[in-house]
């Protein structure tokens, strides 16, 4: 099936769309990544750029093979270069209004077989593909941050998705380095269910004295074998996703036990986005 793609689009080059394009445009497929303004996608270019020059100085890869990379990525902010790529990865902001505005421009765009896999954190797939005419290509395709260091993708089916589809992205999966898990469709899906909860549970256990940052990141590092602690990782993924999640999950349950920490919604209002901003839980340089 994966024969079908030839080519690929990637729409938003922010945290998540720039690392899709690097193990994309890895795997050798020519890579149009797409923003909405030159300044945004220009600086996810230049982080690509200078994560593979690190990866050159670190002797893990050939400046050759680094000079191919860059050279399958081309950048642009006209959805129009996106008419003839055959599957487009979306990672613009975890809305549900920003994506399906984005879906019925794509929708109206792009040739009628291209499959748009969505990186989605947890919305539902079967509305963002409601809003185009190719239901049955729209799949999940959730990956994990940073993008080229995760290993896992979580891939979801929307009502509608076929089985074509969904193979496609089984394929593209292990085409691009990745394992796969294959989930239904529900809030957050599998990994962010359990994920960020926890991650929410560490903002109350901060927010109520009860331990430093420190010592609750310490604390699940050494007594959970967490690779880093919550809070650290909430600086990682951005406090102003890390809240739309959360309250997807709250607004699609209606359970109380999901909604958000008051101080993760104070953080997001004062703009302490995390590492992206320079401050979140945490302070960074
Ligand atoms: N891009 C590419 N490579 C990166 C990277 C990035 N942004 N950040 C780190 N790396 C690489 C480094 O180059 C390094 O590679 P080598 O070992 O080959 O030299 C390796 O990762 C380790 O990096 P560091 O030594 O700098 O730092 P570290 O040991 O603390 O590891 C980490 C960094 C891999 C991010 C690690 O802290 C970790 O695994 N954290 C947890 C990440 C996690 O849980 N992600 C899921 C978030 S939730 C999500 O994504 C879903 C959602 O919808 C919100
Ligand atoms: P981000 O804020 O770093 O980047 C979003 C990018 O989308 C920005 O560069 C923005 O300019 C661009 N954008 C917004 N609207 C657009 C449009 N209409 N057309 C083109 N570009 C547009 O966000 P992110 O962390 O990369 O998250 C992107 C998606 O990936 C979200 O759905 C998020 O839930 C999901 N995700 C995030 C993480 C994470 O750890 N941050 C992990 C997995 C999945």
């Amino acid at each position: 099936m994966l024969e079908h793609i030839k080519s690929v689009g990637v729409v938003g080059s922010g945290l998540m769309g720039l690392g899709i394009a690097q193990v994309v445009a890895t795997a050798g497929f020519p890579v149009t990544l797409c923003d909405i303004s030159e300044e945004a996608v220009n600086r996810g270019y230049q982080q690509i750029s200078k994560q593979l020059a690190k990866d050159v100085a670190k002797g893990k890869k050939e400046q050759a093979t680094v000079d191919q990379i860059l050279g399958n990525i081309v950048t642009t902010c006209d959805y129009g270069k996106l008419a003839d790529v055959d599957m487009v990865f979306e990672a613009v902001f975890e809305k549900m209004e920003v994506k399906k505005d984005l879906y019925t421009k794509l929708d109206a765009i792009c040739k009628p077989a291209c499959i748009f896999a969505t990186n989605t954190s947890g919305l539902s797939i079967t509305e963002i593909a409601s809003v185009t005419k190719r239901c049955d290509k729209v799949v999940g395709t959730h990956f994990f941050n940073p993008v080229p260091v995760m290993k896992l993708l979580e891939l979801v089916r929307g009502y509608d998705t076929s089985d074509e589809t969904f193979q496609i992205a089984l394929e593209m999966g292990a085409k691009i380095g990745k394992e796969t898990i294959s989930v239904k469709e529900a809030p957050l899906f599998c990994v962010n269910r359990i994920l960020v909860p926890m991650i929410n549970e560490a903002m109350f256990v901060f927010a109520e004295g009860i331990a430093s940052a420190e010592d609750i990141d310490t604390g699940m590092m050494l007594g959970a074998n967490h690779p880093i602690g919550p809070l650290a990782l909430a600086d990682l993924v951005g406090l102003d996703t890390l809240l739309l999640v959360m309250q997807t999950l709250y607004q699609e349950t209606c359970d109380s036990k999901y909604r958000p920490c008051p101080l993760l919604v104070q953080l997001v209002r004062a703009g302490h986005f995390g590492r992206k901003t320079g401050q979140g839980i945490y302070k960074y340089d």
